[in-house]
């Protein structure tokens, strides 16, 4: 999965993309035959860039994210990134019967941490999303929104360049999820890190993203792409956020009344 270099500045050889979607299509086996639910979708997600890929429900986000992270192939097309990337999902997938600082040693075992390296990693990491002093709890005595942190730090754990979220705070309470709206902007601004995010929710992709790309619906195609130049940390209440996220739902009505919805 590797991905085209370039030369920087200094010399050194760096990733030009962290992910490179190309004319990819997507059709899966139904009762009236072959249906097409990604048609033709190129996206280029830079190093660093925290894109937000938006659409109504059904319309093949997932199955989009599924293929970035190569849980699926697609029908045609071509999809790079750079290294293996790391994913977070609605539901934490947290292991009950491992504790919060175990299920996050798990994927620094799997990446080849030395066993002596792996508790203070895993601390450091659980401070990084903020829940220091969790590190001995189990699953069940941790709320949503602190499983969601764990579940987070556990994807940072990997060390990847490129993060994948499939609406991971869809779940979650309002303030919960602008808490762990804060704590995500400021996590990819101390890492660099690229972040491909799904969700259905306007604002909140308004909320986070440099760029928002919207899907239509049946089959999923690039309807629309917005950069976002409001400067963070933004609020999902402040005045330009709740501007632009009118004239997105704009559009995406106009799609959904076009396609149905499902
Ligand atoms: N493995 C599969 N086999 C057959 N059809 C599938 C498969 N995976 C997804 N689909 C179909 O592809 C379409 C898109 O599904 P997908 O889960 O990607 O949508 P989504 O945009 O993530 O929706 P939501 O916002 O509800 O999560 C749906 O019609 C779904 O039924
Ligand atoms: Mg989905």
């Amino acid at each position: 999965m590797a991905t085209t270099l370039a030369k920087a500045a200094d010399g050194t050889e760096v990733a030009e993309h962290a992910a490179r979607i190309e004319h990819v299509s997507k059709s899966f086996a139904g009762p009236a035959g072959q249906q097409l639910v990604l048609d033709d979708i190129s996206i280029d997600v830079a190093p660093g860039e925290f894109v937000t890929l938006l659409g109504a429900s059904g319309c093949g986000k997932s199955t989009l994210l599924n293929l970035v992270a190569g849980l699926d192939k697609p029908s045609a097309g071509t999809i790079t990134t750079d290294g293996r990337p790391a994913l977070m999902f609605q539901e934490h997938a947290l292991f009950p019967w491992l504790t919060a600082g175990k299920n996050i040693e798990l994927a620094l075992r799997l990446r080849g941490v030395p066993k002596n390296d792996r508790r203070e990693k895993a601390e450091a990491l659980l401070e990084l999303v903020r829940l220091k002093g969790a590190y001995g709890k189990r699953v069940h005595e941790l709320s949503g929104g602190m499983r969601q942190r764990v579940a987070m730090a556990r994807a940072l754990a990997q060390e990847s360049k490129l993060l994948l979220m499939d609406e991971p705070f869809a779940a979650l309470d309002a303030i919960t999820r602008d808490v762990l709206h804060d704590e995500l902007t400021r996590i990819w601004e101390e890492t660099g890190l690229s972040v491909l995010f799904v969700t259905h929710n306007v604002r909140e992709a308004v909320r986070l993203a440099q760029r928002v790309i919207l899907l239509s619906s049946r089959p999923g195609r690039i309807a629309r792409e917005w950069t976002v130049g409001i400067p963070q940390p933004r609020r999902i209440e402040d005045a330009p956020v709740a501007e632009l996220s009118v004239e997105i739902t704009e559009v995406l009505r106009g799609e959904i009344r076009r396609h149905g919805q499902h």
